[in-house]
């Protein structure tokens, strides 16, 4: 069959069945990328004929003779169309994944469908924007440029320091699907992994005949529960081993979830691999299941794990617990409520959210050149990945390679192993490459979602408004194995409740496996949960009061100087007062609320207006490590080893800037290695926001010393044109006496000179934490006879400390907010007796670009004491505030408060006619 893409000739043979997108791809055209396999998403766009289609639903015996253009082939070579420059222009990105799709799709785009634009993108979805600079990129490219809008930092000029709005280096090849992600540079001869999945939400395997499964042409192993290593451990990922409980075996005999693992077929192809899966058999003894976290610790509930101990992290096995808080401050709060003049409470349920990177789970595995394990992942947290991997295996950590290349949207969801462990397993019993990737099925059923919990907040208060009492009891349900669950419970009850100066506060929460699938880590960390309960209620205190909502927190806020942390031995006194901006948020966000937007409800609409705030520690506790190195080449120029992992954060962008900015060099002379285990000692990982907080600092330190050293060197040198004070004649270290000074060096070796230059060290232990707030309001329209929500005016202010890339930071508010709003309003995965009713985007709807109103984004000035430059983290914090601020709205809209998230149309119609939100 013969075709043409990108204007070349093209002759293959599609096998029968086969889709477009999977022909595209094998014959090189990774720019064509895969979101879902079923048309949903967009990432897989081209054009066909000049129209665009989802190339995973066409099937590939259909295009003989006719011409594709992906998104490599929009532009002549080495240009770009005008929609990709103007997404490169306008921060039109973050992770990138559905950028070249989205390209594809806007590229066919005239000014007449400006105002359709809505439904001719609806198509494509994007999960890390937020829509608002893709929208402002398709007009600039159709109409020309446009100024952007609702913000306090405005786009600069692309120079290269902190401070200014550099583009990331990678953003003219992932505009046109260039830069590679994990399986964008296949392996020749690699096997295909497939994975047969329990149907049963509770069962003991009594046997498996894997006879027939062997026997088909191209298999080339069957792996059991009897063929991986006996050991326990979690897929979450952490620093310290032990802060996740030993629960899991690679493969079980036990399946304690519909969708866990039973049996891996890796096969010379995939369809051998999925028909060996079929041909398995395995009997079951079917056990009874528990799916309600409530009846899980009651007696007599089935146990999922009972011979778990303290030991292995689970506390209470015989009742399904694995870890409760229970804390007091401040001594008897039954009696501070009953001294209080009004008290007001509430139970919320939080929903699972599935994070829907649009890039899915995955991992390639070879034995390289050398005989070491080489692993490359769509992974945050290479460096603890092959940590762990070492530990299950026996391996020396010098054996084993991780690294991840740019990685399609991770939220929290990739800081677990979910299929290295398999692929090692393949690759070292096979001596084969290995390829293992995640459907998005395989997403819903197999990786981790946000965890549901029931949330009880009762607050007491003087008839003024200044709270008296608090107390929080928490319910989380972590599924069938408890990843990140007992961090996530911690957290939880952390920055939540520590927001607010209350004398007396109890605390009581606790965290129960049930036969669902599993919980895990998300972006907040749990703080989104608790946070909707305690702004909520606060809300129910203003309006009970009448006391205005911004005054309400001014009341009771914390401030500058407060006390972070308990009087109580057991806690570590990491927290600090490294700067402070709630005052300035409060003060943002209200303005712009009463500013308005112009933006008004149809009529009948009934209107009102919430607002939320969210404080959290600028990092994870109990140590997050970086190890960073800065060399000087011979040839002038830089290179920077870090080894956090770019997933669409922009923390690659901001480390050029710090390097830039220290060692007074433009952006173009600084390369970048990281993301791999090869390139440093040691990186705890891209999670808890600490790209900057702790990578940053640490790649700081390194560029510092690094030059330190070079003008040490120069005024020991006797060369008047690189002596010390030539370096700096100018005020800036220039290419030309740079590449002068590393020749002279170069030929007297001097200390720290190795092969490829002078090189410094930095490292970063991220033992203090400081504050960061965010404050969201908004305005909502709710038609009470539908139950429709629409946000009419969406804000966020935000205390990122000194902002080093105002377009990225805003990028992550509005990315933040815009997730919030869907996890708000409709985003939820729905389980029924543990299986996943709605396991693709068809049915799970993630927030598209008619959904997401553009959010006014407002930086406070503040410098902060502990980050580079003065910086805060600022990636996971923008969700927090966004439920509660949307749930007071609601409430203020209707006069019925909803409970249980997310405010969907069928509740918040229940709730506008007087019914309970909760029943049918
Ligand atoms: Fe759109 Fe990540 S940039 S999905």
């Amino acid at each position: 069959m013969k075709f043409d893409v990108n204007g070349a000739p093209v002759d293959a043979d599609p096998r029968a069945g086969q889709s477009l997108r999977t022909l595209l791809r094998e014959n090189g055209h990774t720019e064509v990328k895969k979101g879902c396999d079923a048309g949903d998403c967009g990432a897989c766009s081209v054009l066909l004929d000049g129209d665009p289609v989802h190339s995973c639903i066409i099937p590939a015996a259909r295009v003989a003779g006719r011409a594709i253009t992906t998104a490599a082939g929009l532009a002549p070579a080495g240009e770009l169309h005008p929609v990709q420059e103007a997404l490169v222009g306008s921060f039109g990105f973050q992770c990138g994944f559905c950028t070249p799709g989205m390209s594809v799709t806007a590229s066919t785009l005239c000014e007449s469908d400006l105002d359709d634009l809505d439904r001719r993108m609806k198509g494509n979805l994007c999960r890390c924007t937020g829509y608002r600079p893709i929208r402002e990129a398709i007009t600039a490219s159709v109409l020309g440029p446009v100024r952007t809008t609702g913000t306090s930092a405005a786009v600069e000029p692309n120079t290269s320091g902190v401070g200014r709005s550099v583009s990331p280096e990678a953003a003219r090849r992932v505009v046109q699907g260039l830069e590679p992600y994990t399986f964008d540079e296949p392996i020749t001869g690699a096997l295909t992994l497939r994975v047969l999945s329990s149907p049963h939400a509770h069962a003991r395997i009594t046997s498996i005949d894997t006879s027939a499964a062997e026997a088909v042409a191209g298999v080339v192993a069957v792996f059991t529960h009897l063929d991986v290593p006996d050991k326990r451990y979690s897929t979450g990922r952490h620093e310290h081993r032990e802060d996740d409980p030993d629960d899991t075996r690679m493969l079980d005999n036990v399946v304690r979830h519909i969708g866990q693992r039973v049996v891996a077929v890796v096969a010379e192809t995939a369809s051998a691999a999925e028909e060996a899966c079929r041909l398995v058999q395995v009997d079951y003894e079917v056990l009874p299941a528990v799916f309600d976290p409530e009846a899980a610790r009651l007696p007599g509930a089935p146990l999922l794990h009972p011979e778990r101990t303290p030991d292995e992290r689970v506390d209470e096995a015989h009742r399904n617990v694995i870890l409760s808080v229970h804390e007091n401050s401040g001594g008897d709060v039954a009696a501070a409520f009953a001294a209080s003049a009004v008290t007001v409470e509430g139970s919320w349920q939080t929903q699972r959210v599935s994070h829907a990177q649009l890039e899915t789970h995955g991992a390639m595995g070879y034995i390289d050149d050398d005989g070491r394990l080489v692993i490359r992942s769509s992974t945050q947290v290479p460096f603890l990945t092959r940590d762990e991997l070492c530990h299950i295996f026996d391996l020396d950590k010098d054996c084993v390679r991780v690294y991840a290349p740019r990685v399609g949207g991770g939220f929290g969801g990739k800081q677990e192993i979910f299929t290295e462990d398999l692929v090692t397993l393949a690759v070292l019993r096979t001596g084969r490459p290995v390829s293992y990737e995640f459907s998005r099925t395989d997403q819903f059923q197999r990786a981790a979602l946000r965890h549901p919990m029931r949330v009880k907040v009762t607050l007491g208060a003087t008839s003024d408004g200044i709270l008296t009492a608090m107390k929080v009891d928490v319910l989380s349900d972590t599924g069938a194995y408890g990843n990140h669950s007992r961090g996530v419970l911690f957290h939880s009850l952390a920055e939540s409740t520590t927001l607010y100066r209350v004398p007396a506060k109890q605390l009581d929460a606790e965290v129960v496996y049930t036969n669902n699938v599993p919980s895990g880590a998300f972006r907040g960390y749990g703080l989104g949960q608790v946070i909707l309960g305690v702004e909520s209620a606060m809300d129910m205190l203003a309006q009970r009061l009448d006391i205005d909502p911004f005054a309400l927190r001014r009341l009771n806020a914390v401030r500058e100087g407060d006390p972070l942390h308990p009087d109580d031995d057991k806690y570590e006194e990491d927290l600090i007062w490294g700067s402070y901006g709630l005052d300035q948020c409060l003060d943002l966000a209200e303005d712009a609320l009463r500013r308005g937007n112009g933006v008004d409800a149809p009529a009948g609409w009934q209107v009102g207006e919430g607002m939320a705030v969210a404080m959290i520690a600028t990092l994870a506790p109990r140590g997050h490590i970086s190890h960073t190195t800065a060399t000087l080449r011979p040839d002038g120029t830089y290179m920077l080893g870090v080894g956090t992992a770019e997933f669409g954060n922009g923390t690659t962008t901001v480390h050029r800037q710090i390097a830039a900015s220290v060692l007074e060099a433009s952006g173009d002379r600084v390369s970048l290695w990281s993301s791999d285990t090869d390139a440093v000692t040691h990186d705890t990982g891209a999670f808890a926001s600490a790209g900057i907080t702790v990578a940053g600092k640490a790649l700081y330190a390194a560029c510092l010393t690094l030059k330190e050293r070079m003008l040490q060197i120069a005024a020991t040198l006797t060369d008047t044109s690189v002596d010390s004070a030539s370096l700096r004649a100018d005020g800036i270290l220039t290419p030309v006496r740079l590449v002068a000074f590393t020749e002279v060096v170069a030929a007297a070796p001097a200390e720290h000179l190795t092969a490829d230059g002078l090189t410094a060290d930095g490292s970063e232990f991220g033992d203090l934490r400081s504050i960061a707030f965010n404050v969201h309001a908004v305005r909502v329209a709710v038609q009470p006879e539908t139950g429709i929500v629409r946000v009419l005016q969406s804000i966020q202010s935000a205390d990122a400390g000194v902002v080093l890339n105002p377009a990225q930071c805003r990028g992550q508010v509005e990315g933040g907010a815009a997730q919030g709003i869907g996890s708000a309003l409709y985003e939820e995965v729905m389980i029924d007796e543990g299986q996943v009713t709605n396991p693709v985007f068809r049915t799970y709807r993630v927030p598209q670009f008619a959904d997401v109103p553009d959010t006014e984004v407002y930086f406070a000035t503040t410098n902060d004491e502990l980050g580079p430059f003065g910086a805060k983290s600022m990636s996971e914090s923008p969700y927090n505030p966004v439920a509660p601020a949307i749930g007071n709205a609601i409430a203020r809209a209707i006069g019925a408060r909803p409970f249980e998230q997310p405010f969907s149309r069928d509740r918040v119609w229940r709730l506008a006619r007087g019914k309970s939100a909760l029943t049918s």
